[in-house]
């Protein structure tokens, strides 16, 4: 374990200089500690996803394609690709609804079957250039959705923020909190309200923790709290990010986001999800077909509680995610630009061909 408490702008995920571990922040430490975990065998590397000590959808794709090489490092000749193919399907089990930890493992799986003639070392390299090709295009595709998504916003706005879609869930600028880091760069007044984001509380450890560090004006709120800010016209635009979108533009993304775009629709606020290409599942027709992942009782009994806050045993339901509805959406923001309805028809256009 490295500790460091000392950097501005903090590497969420990297490999370590002799290539045998990833190298992440632990999200679960944050705001209180900025703990670098370095990840060797595929049990941490499962463990550190469920856990969201790395989380949100790009990131951990990107880790996963990090973590394949690493593991690839151990194969020998014999069993290359069936080890491979093991660690790669164990990896995509770990979390069931961003699509961007199956699109990513399959990428550099693909990669890899597609050398399969080579020696394993140079099998083990195209790995590594396929994980490092990955960040680099969503770093890339982070920026570009900053820029569309400042276009949208005015000097003076106030933005609801909900779940955490920052350079801790990319890499670089991120999604939804994209468009504040970019406007907070060229010194524009753009704030942010930022939904605590129950129960795991991404808003309130690691949106605010971001948005502070990057000098954008931000007030946490309770969840609930979300609709008298709209009512009291304290909002202009809820910017949100997304794990996995369907072809007809339902967008799954953390559990609360369908709330708010409810309440912004009462309120006449305009919704704009934000996100890359690859969180674009062209093979899932409608939000129905989205897989919700369900988490642990602890987490809402007891979980960042001194001491629980529920009757032990109390039945519970948590669902990670809810799916908002296509007609809910005001723009769809991706590296390619602002998309409006009919969002069928855009994503077709744009991102017909998307394989996982
Ligand atoms: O459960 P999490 O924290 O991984 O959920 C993350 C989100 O819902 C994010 O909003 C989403 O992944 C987009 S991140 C750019």
């Amino acid at each position: 374990m490295n500790t460091d408490t000392n950097i501005n702008r903090p590497q969420n995920i990297a490999l370590t200089s002799d290539g045998s571990a990833v190298r992440i922040i632990d999200q679960t430490r944050l705001p209180g500690a900025l703990i670098y975990l370095d990840l060797r065998t595929r049990e941490e590397m499962y463990e550190a996803i469920l856990s969201l000590r790395v989380r949100g959808a790009p990131a951990i794709g990107i880790f996963a394609a990090y973590a394949v090489y690493v593991l690839s490092r151990g194969y020998g000749a014999a069993d290359y690709f069936e080890r491979l193919d093991a660690d790669c399907d164990y990896l995509i089990s770990s979390r069931p609804t961003a699509v961007n930890l199956a699109r990513q493992v399959n990428r550099v799986r693909r990669a890899a079957h597609a050398r399969a003639d080579a020696s394993p070392a140079a099998v083990t390299a195209c790995l590594r250039a396929e994980a490092d090709a990955i960040r680099r295009e969503d770093a890339a595709m982070c920026r570009a959705i900053a820029e569309h998504g400042l276009s949208l916003l005015r000097d003076g706005d106030t933005v609801l923020t909900h779940c955490n879609a920052g350079p801790l869930a990319t890499s670089e600028y991120g999604t939804g909190l994209g468009p504040l880091l970019l406007a907070a760069e060229r010194g524009m007044d753009i704030r942010a309200l930022v939904d605590e984001t129950r129960p795991l509380l991404q808003g309130a450890r690691l949106t605010a923790w971001e948005l502070m560090n990057a000098g954008v004006d931000c007030t946490l709120i309770c969840d609930s709290m979300a609709a008298l800010a709209m009512k009291q016209g304290r909002v202009q635009a809820v910017l949100a990010g997304c794990d996995r979108m369907a072809a007809n533009g339902d967008a799954a993304n953390k559990i609360g986001t369908l709330g708010a775009a409810i309440l912004a629709q009462r309120y006449g606020v305009p919704v704009y999800i934000l996100l890359p290409s690859s969180t674009i599942d062209m093979t899932c027709p409608t939000g129905a077909d989205i897989p919700i992942e369900e988490r642990g009782a602890d987490e809402l009994r007891s979980l960042w509680y001194a001491s629980p806050m529920a009757p032990a045993g109390v039945k519970c339901w948590n669902p990670a995610f809810d799916v908002t509805d296509h007609e809910l959406i005001t723009a769809i923001v991706t590296e390619k630009g602002v998309l409006y309805p009919p969002f069928e028809t855009a994503l077709q256009q744009h991102f017909g061909g998307n394989s996982i």
